[in-house]
């Protein structure tokens, strides 16, 4: 169910607090990706253009309830006025004295952005005294931070006690790419499971074998699979849990008619490094001693035909080992046939394979990607996330 938006609500001079999701990543002070802060122009943009008074506030990293200076929110406010093309003004807290004058000062149609919520502990506690100040700063709540709603947090569920609460047009817009994968697709629909953390993933596939036509398995989900068949990984090791899911998840896909497609064939390297020496070899061959660091060109052959005779794709995780340029290979090919496939939906599940779409530059012709990545993935494995459901629990006021 998509909750109500900013579009159903009266705005017009009202302080409005938006959660939103800046946890970008950084180096050296510099913001190194302007995902999310993209994502998030087109709803402080309807605000503003509606005059309301826009109060900004998002976590950046895990400063652990205390001010960490790198996880400072000011260099991440100058990127975003730059791309909403409007000044923003940063606070050096989110709550107290000082931050409430400033929000009196606020005008219609102007923004300013808190410091990170995280410096206080009441964050990440949902602490109703924190969630009331914070809530005391804005007579409404708009909740646009797809990436932070599987947390139970202050300024992602405890202000909801306090304020009325809608969602914000980017949380509008990931949970109807998500129906398009889960409640009505349109047929077939596959999904291509990859990345390293298979354990994080283990729920969204359980669920998607129930919604999908057929799963693809690449990357680093791969040697489970090879494990649970019982074939070689090489030095490629896999955690026992995942075997038993991968054989789990094969018998079902067996009983319930949806296909299971493991590569043929796979990039193993000497050694787990980039420049390693490396060689294609069949899937139930990976030598011992070997690392598994890419799918083949067989597989990707089979990856081009499943996704031309899809109408629906899902992508999550990189194909292998996606940060070291011989290892890309797979990942990039697959990008690439994704941006080809014209008469083919791509939604892709956030995380690091959002970030693979922005450093190939394909954002425009793959747009529906995810912002988030474990709310996407918790999202996907259909768990009830908090921060959505504090809003289609609130009443929408009549303001
Ligand atoms: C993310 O990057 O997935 C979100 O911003 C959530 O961050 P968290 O895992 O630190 O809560």
């Amino acid at each position: 169910m998509v909750p109500k938006t900013v579009r159903d609500i009266q705005v017009a001079g009202k302080r409005v607090l938006v959660r939103v999701d800046f946890n970008v990543p950084m180096q050296n002070g510099r913001v190194t990706s302007l995902t999310r802060l993209r994502a998030s122009v087109p709803t402080i943009r309807y605000l503003l253009d509606h005059d309301a008074r826009v109060i900004v506030c998002s976590h950046l990293g895990r400063p652990g309830g205390k001010v960490v200076e790198s996880m400072r929110l000011e260099p991440v406010c100058k990127e975003f006025a730059k791309l909403l093309g409007a000044p923003v003004g940063c606070l050096a807290d989110c709550v107290g004295a000082e931050v409430e004058a400033t929000v009196a000062t606020l005008k219609p149609g102007h923004a300013l952005l808190l410091e990170n919520v995280r410096f206080h502990p009441g964050d990440e506690k949902n602490d109703p005294e924190f969630s009331q100040a914070l809530a005391s700063l804005a007579d409404l709540f708009v909740q646009d931070a797809f990436g932070v709603v599987h947390r139970t947090h202050a300024s992602t569920v405890g202000v909801t006690a306090y304020l009325p609460a809608v969602a914000g047009l980017l949380l509008e817009k990931e949970l109807t790419m998500m129906a398009r994968v889960l409640d009505h697709p349109q047929r077939p629909l596959i999904a291509i499971m990859g990345g390293a953390k298979v354990g994080d993933k283990m729920a969204a596939l359980e669920n998607l074998l129930t919604k999908v036509d057929a799963v693809l398995i690449g990357g680093g989900m791969v040697a489970a699979f090879l494990a649970a068949q019982g074939h070689e990984t090489g030095a490629t090791k896999v955690a026992d849990g995942a075997v038993a899911f991968a054989a789990a998840a094969m018998q079902r896909s067996h009983s319930s008619g949806v296909r299971l497609v493991l590569p043929s064939d796979l990039v193993v390297a000497q050694a787990f490094d980039k420049d390693a020496p490396a060689r294609t070899v069949r899937a139930d061959q990976v030598p011992p001693g070997w690392f598994i660091v890419d799918i083949g060109p067989a597989t990707l052959d089979v990856l081009r035909q499943e996704v031309f005779a899809a109408k629906t794709v899902f992508w999550n995780g990189t194909m292998g080992v996606f940060e070291w340029p011989a290892f890309s290979r797979g990942t990039r090919a697959l990008a690439d046939i994704l941006a080809k496939a014209k008469g083919t939906t791509t939604i892709v599940g956030g995380g690091s394979t959002a970030e693979v779409i922005e450093s190939l530059g394909l954002e425009d012709k793959i747009p529906n990607v995810s912002t988030g990545g474990g709310a996407t993935l918790e999202y996907l494995a259909g768990q009830t996330l908090p921060g959505i459901a504090a809003l289609a629990t609130q009443p929408v006021y009549p303001v």
